[in-house]
Formats: C-alpha cells, structure tokens, sequence
C-alpha cells in the first residue's frame, strides 16, 4: 500500500480550521468537531490501487476501519494535542496509526478462536462478512499499516519518533494489549486471586493502548516532566475505566445500540468486573474513577478531560 500524498494535501487544508476554545467544549461536541476531519484523514490512508486478489485485503481492511467506530481513542489524542500546539495536522499520523492499530485488535478480538462475535461496529465482523484466512490478513496489515504510518508520516525529530514508536511498540506487545489478551483468555479458570488477575488484564488489554493516546502527543510536544507524570496517571485511568465500562455494557446495553452483541461475557463465562463483582460495585468502582479523573482533569485545566470521565459512565455505546 502506497500513500497518495497529493490526495492527502488536499485534505489536510480542512485541518487548519480554527481550534482555539476547543478544549472547552463538552467531549460530545468534540468529538462533533472533530470526528470528521478525522475519518477523512484516516481514509486517505486509503487506497485502491491493488488490481490482483490483495484487491480483498485491501477491502476487508477498510471495511472494518472505516464501520461505524466511536473513535474514542483519536478525540483523545487530539484533546491531549490541543493542550500543547493547535497545528492539529501534526498530530493526525498518530491518531490514524492509533485507529488502525485498535482496528486490528477489534478484528483479532472477534475471531473464532478469541471471542467469536458475530458482529462489530453495527456490521457483520470480518471474518464473517471475508472468512477468518482474510480477517487475520487484514488485522496483520492494518497493525504493520500504523507502524509504517508512525514512521514515515510524523514530522517530528526522528529522536521523538523513535521514542513513540518504542512506547507504542510496548503498549502492544507483551506487557500491553496482546499479554493483556492472553491474560483475558486465562480468566475462565481463575478464582483465587481473580481481581489482581482482572485489574492487571484490563490494564493491559484496554488500558495501555489508551494511555498511549495520551502520553504520545506529550512526548512529541516536549510536555514538561510534572505535566507528563499526570497525564500518565490519567490515562491509567481512562483506559481502566474504559474497560469496566465495557463489562458493564455488555450487560446492561443493547446489541443494536452497541453494534455488537451483547450478554456475550456470562455466555461464554469470561472473567469481568461484572462477572466477579456484581453489577453495583462495578458502577460504584467505575464512579470513583471517574471522581479520580476529574481532579486530574481540573489539575491539567482541560474541560474535555474532565467531560470525558463523565462520557464514560453515560455511555451506551
Ligand atoms: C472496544 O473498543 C474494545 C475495547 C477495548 C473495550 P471501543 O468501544 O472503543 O470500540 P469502537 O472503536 O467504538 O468500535
Ligand atoms: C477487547 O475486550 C479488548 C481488545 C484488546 C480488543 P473485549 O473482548 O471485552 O471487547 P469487546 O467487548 O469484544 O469489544
Ligand atoms: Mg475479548
Ligand atoms: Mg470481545
Ligand atoms: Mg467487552
């Protein structure tokens, strides 16, 4: 896959509106704002210049990036950008490697041999709208896509580039979302020390990932050491929180309104913060966090960050 750069001038002029007061807003208008100017970025990584039977990878790739997600980790590095430089098309590589990357994840998530789900983003899953041979195909692709992205897009000092791609590198890897995965397929059999096991998975699984949207933007743009030191505790918590509220989702949402399917996690008899601390004290643990983020938020002075803590426990999607 190559990347058309004129197309992808042409589009990164609508990025030069004017982004001042955004980190004002409440995170439902921001992501109104930006939610847009950000899948048209991420689709002219896009391209369609394959005329042999990778022609399929390439659409199985785009169809589950470009369904229906939330988008809820790009709208957090670009909040987390906005704190530092208003230049937002600096910033877009990152956010689109990030998608690209937890677009690979979701398809590796839904496969037979993982969780074998039916349905994601509102649509059929990949490998059962391409068969799981091109699913896997294309969660490798879009994975290594991000990698290229990150390294050949960004217009930062190589030094800083090479940190991320480091810090992404580990935020992936075993001591981040896939060691979380292999922790999460563990979790059937556990009883015994199951919530040091269950906090530890959804650190990793979810929570690294989303602490990279925001510590990466803060180390492209030099943060200073105190202000990085809370960004990272807030991302430990977004990403922890953002976990529990899934459990919760599966449960008390719907399968239309979450385009996926849900009551999935008793049914095949996964180990969550539902599943091992009821309903009520997953709320109650998901409500501190949120009260734990919010100081954070007011500390950085970001109105988004703290609208996004109260997002995460209204959800329902
Ligand atoms: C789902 O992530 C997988 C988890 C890590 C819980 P999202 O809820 O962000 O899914 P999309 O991106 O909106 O589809
Ligand atoms: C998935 O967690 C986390 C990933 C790393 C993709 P879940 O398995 O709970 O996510 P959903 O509920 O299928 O979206
Ligand atoms: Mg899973
Ligand atoms: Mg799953
Ligand atoms: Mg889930």
């Amino acid at each position: 896959m190559t990347i058309e750069k004129q197309k992808r001038n042409i589009l990164t002029n609508d990025l030069n509106s004017d982004n001042s007061n955004s980190l004002d807003l409440s995170f439902e208008d921001f992501t109104l704002r930006y939610k847009d100017v950000f899948e048209k970025e991420l689709l002219s990584y896009i391209t369609s210049n394959q005329s042999d039977k990778r022609k399929i990878l390439e659409e199985a790739m785009t169809y589950s990036l470009m369904a229906k997600g939330k988008r809820f980790r790009p709208m957090l590095v670009i909040a987390t950008f906005l704190m530092f430089s208003s230049d937002i098309k600096k910033i877009m590589p990152l956010a689109c490697a990030i998608e690209m990357s937890h677009t690979y994840s979701l398809i590796h998530d839904d496969l037979p041999a993982m969780d074998n789900d039916d349905f994601r983003r509102g649509a059929l899953t990949c490998h059962k709208k391409f068969g799981e041979d091109v699913a896997i195909l294309a969660g490798d692709t879009l994975n290594t896509y991000a990698y290229e992205i990150l390294s050949s897009n960004l217009t930062y000092e190589s030094k800083k580039i090479l940190n991320v791609i480091v810090e992404f590198s580990k935020a992936q890897g075993i001591d981040g979302m896939a060691g979380g995965q292999m922790l999460d397929l563990a979790g059937h059999s556990l009883q015994k020390k199951a919530s040091h096991h269950l906090e530890t998975t959804h650190r990793l699984k979810t929570g690294k990932i989303i602490e990279s949207c925001i510590i990466l933007p803060a180390i492209l743009e030099n943060a200073p050491d105190g202000v990085k030191q809370l960004l990272k505790e807030f991302g430990q918590i977004v990403g922890l929180l953002f976990q529990i509220t899934d459990d919760i989702l599966d449960v008390v949402g719907t399968s239309k309104e979450l385009g996926k399917t849900s009551n999935k996690d008793v049914e095949q008899n996964k180990l969550t913060y539902v599943t091992y601390y009821g309903l009520d004290e997953s709320k109650r643990m998901a409500s501190n966090l949120v009260m734990k983020g919010q100081e954070i938020a007011d500390k950085l002075n970001n109105k988004v960050y703290r609208d996004i803590m109260s997002f995460m426990i209204k959800r329902t999607f």
